[in-house]
C-alpha cells in the first residue's frame, strides 16, 4: 500500500472525537466494541446495569459510565440525556445489550419471558434510536449499529429460543425501516448478526463438551468465535469506511448460515 492510500485507509476508520454510546458494555461484545471504538478516537459512553464494571471500563477508555436497566422502557429515556450532558451529542449508537430469559420450547415460553426479551432486545434499541435521532440530525450524520443474531435469520436446532429469535429478527426489520426514514439526514442504520461466540450469555453452552462439539461441527471456519471476531463489522459500520452501507444485516458467523 502506498503511503497516500495508507493514510486514506486509516482515515476511513478514524473516529476522532465522535461521541459513541455502547450498550451491553459491561461484558462480552459490548465491552470489546467500546474498547475498540475508543482506540479509534471515539469518546464512549458505556451502558449496562453493573456499575462497578462500567466505572472500571470508563476509567480505562476515558469515557463515561451510564448505568441503566434497559429492560425497563421507563428508564431507557435517561440514557441519552446523560450522555449529551457528559460528552456531547452522540454520533454513534451501538445497541449490543441483549439476553435470553427462558430456555423453554416455543409452545411453553411464559408470556413474561417473551415480553422481557422483546423489551430488552428490541424495544430498548428502538427507544435509544429515537432518543439519539434529534442529536444526529442536528450534527448532520450518525451511525446506529444494532446487534442481532443468526437466530434472527435461521432456526437453531436443539437450542430453543423463539422469543429471542423474534426479537433479533425484529431488529433487522427496524434497521431497514429506520435506514430508509433517516437516510436523508445521513443517519445510517445497520445490524450485525453474530453467530456463536464465547461470552457470559453462552458460557454454560461452551462448558458442555457435547454442546461445544455441536458448535464446532456446525461452524465451517475452524476456530472458535470470540467477541473480537465480531467487533470489526461494528467498527466498519460505525465509521466512514461504512459510509455507503445502510439498512443491512451483516452476518458474522464463521460460515454457520452459509451451509
Ligand atoms: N454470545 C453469542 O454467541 C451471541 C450470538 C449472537 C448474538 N449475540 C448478541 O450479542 C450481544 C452481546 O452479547 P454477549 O454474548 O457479549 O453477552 P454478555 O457478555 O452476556 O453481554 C450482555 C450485555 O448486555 C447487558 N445487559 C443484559 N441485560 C441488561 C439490562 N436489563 N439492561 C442493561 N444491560 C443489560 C449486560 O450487562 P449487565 O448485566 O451489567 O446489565 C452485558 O453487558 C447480545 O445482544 C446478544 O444477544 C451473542
Amino acid at each position: 500500500m502506498t503511503p497516500a492510500r495508507e493514510g486514506t485507509a486509516r482515515e476511513m476508520f478514524d473516529l476522532d472525537g465522535r461521541v459513541a454510546i455502547v450498550t451491553g458494555a459491561s461484558s462480552g461484545l459490548g465491552a470489546s466494541a467500546a474498547r475498540t471504538l475508543a482506540s479509534l478516537g471515539a469518546r464512549v459512553a458505556v451502558v449496562a446495569r453493573r456499575q462497578d464494571r462500567l466505572a472500571a471500563l470508563a476509567r480505562e477508555i476515558d469515557g463515561i459510565a451510564v448505568a441503566c436497566d434497559l429492560s425497563d422502557p421507563e428508564r431507557v429515556g435517561s440514557v441519552v440525556p446523560a450522555v449529551v450532558e457528559g460528552l456531547g451529542p452522540p454520533e454513534i449508537l451501538v445497541n449490543a445489550a441483549g439476553s435470553m430469559f427462558t430456555e423453554e420450547r416455543a409452545e411453553s415460553e411464559p408470556l413474561d419471558a417473551v415480553r422481557r426479551t422483546l423489551d430488552l432486545n428490541l424495544v430498548a434499541p428502538f427507544l435509544l434510536a429515537q432518543a439519539v435521532f434529534p442529536h444526529m440530525r442536528a450534527v448532520g450524520r450518525g451511525a446506529i449499529v444494532n446487534v442481532s443474531s443468526i437466530s434472527g435469520r435461521v432456526g437453531i436446532p436443539g437450542i430453543p429460543q423463539a422469543s429471542y429469535a423474534a426479537s433479533k429478527a425484529g431488529l433487522s426489520g427496524l434497521t431497514a425501516e429506520l435506514a430508509v426514514q433517516w437516510a436523508r439526514h445521513s443517519i445510517r442504520v445497520n445490524t450485525v448478526a453474530p453467530g456463536f461466540f464465547r461470552s457470559e450469555i453462552t458460557g454454560p453452552l461452551y462448558e458442555s463438551e457435547r454442546a461445544a462439539e455441536y458448535l464446532r461441527r456446525n461452524t465451517p471456519l475452524p476456530k472458535e468465535g470470540s467477541a473480537d471476531d465480531i467487533v470489526g463489522a461494528i467498527v466498519w459500520l460505525a465509521g466512514d469506511a461504512g459510509s455507503y452501507v445502510t439498512g443491512q444485516t451483516i452476518v458474522v458467523d464463521g460460515g454457520w448460515t452459509a451451509r
